[in-house]
């Protein structure tokens, strides 16, 4: 059985419901607490024993590889101020030099286009792909307890939640075969079917352990739903000569592509937080009964006329 060791991060979607603020800053380094939210799965990620970071990212993610790398003022000013805590915060989250790789997807053609950008830097060895726009609480990790799978099985592993039915336009769906372990046999996926079609309510929920024949099978993958080249439409196909297998995650996942997803992320983290848990707590109590909904207004415009 050939080791996990390298991670797919696809950093390159343009954040467009997150506008205005993506116009200047790259959807994963909006903040939830006091980190960007790509911290959060690349700590999933080193959790779960990744020793290889490989960034698929686009024009205007500039910035992610800068917050990657070392900044050497920031260090020597805090180093002089003798700020010995936030020095070693920053040495824990930092990737030791070399293990960090980062390529272009140059056209944003889906998310099976973005995996496939990432073949050279992931060679002939299983991998892990983690999407940034969901991030998940739970003290063990997601991507631990499917690799801890994956050492059982084999083969190729997806994380799944179930979604209310009428929601499964929204995901990839995946059919639900015989138990194995802590999880169970993918039988049959497809991606944003309509609840008629959908073969279960249980929808991929961003985390994936592929063998490397994925790339192959992505290097000719025609457009599929929303016109573009689907991963789940290549998984598929590899699905006809290896197994796939799901992992119910239990713990908590928030879709930070969403504004709901992304305030609810940054209310529970900062709840999971013991130094600030209690005063975040008060404020929010306090906040629900006393906030109103703001006046209606057309544009900020006529607000400011
Ligand atoms: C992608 C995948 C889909 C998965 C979803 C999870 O869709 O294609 O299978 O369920 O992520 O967030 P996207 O959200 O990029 O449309």
């Amino acid at each position: 059985m050939r080791k996990v060791r390298k991670a797919v991060f696809p950093v390159a979607g343009l954040g467009t419901r997150f506008l205005p603020a993506t116009k200047a800053i790259p959807k994963e380094m909006l903040t939830v607490v006091d980190r960007p939210v790509i911290q959060y799965v690349v700590d999933e990620a080193r959790q779960a024993g990744i020793e290889h970071l490989i960034f698929v990212t686009g024009r205007n993610k500039g910035v992610i590889e800068d917050y990657f790398d070392i900044q050497v003022e920031l260090v020597n000013t805090l180093s002089d101020r003798g700020k010995t805590a936030e020095l070693s915060l920053l040495d824990d989250l930092q990737p030791t030099a070399g293990t960090a790789s980062f390529t272009r997807q140059q056209a944003p053609l889906g998310l099976g286009h973005a995996v496939w950008c990432a073949r050279d830097l992931v060679g002939p060895e299983p991998f892990a792909l983690l999407l940034p726009d969901m991030i998940m609480q739970d003290s063990e990790g997601c991507l631990k307890k499917m690799v801890e799978l994956y050492e059982r099985t084999g083969g190729n592993v997806i994380s799944v939640e179930q979604c209310d039915p009428a929601e499964t336009h929204k995901y990839g769906i995946v059919g639900k075969g015989a138990e194995v372990g802590s999880g169970f046999r993918v039988d049959g996926m497809v991606e944003k079917p309509k609840a008629e079609e959908a073969p279960s309510n249980f929808f991929i929920s961003g985390r994936y352990i592929l063998q490397p024949e994925i790339f192959d099978i992505l290097s000719t993958q025609e457009k599929g739903a929303g016109n573009e080249i689907q991963l789940t439409d290549g998984m598929l196909k590899l699905a006809k000569s290896q197994d796939f297998y799901a992992y119910p995650f239990t713990g908590r996942t928030f879709d930070c592509g969403s504004k709901e997803g992304f305030i609810q992320a940054n209310v529970a983290f900062a709840l999971w937080r013991h130094d600030i848990r209690h005063k975040v707590f008060d404020d929010l109590d306090e906040l629900m009964r006393t906030v109103e909904p703001q006046e209606r207004r057309t544009s900020s415009r006529t607000a400011a006329e």
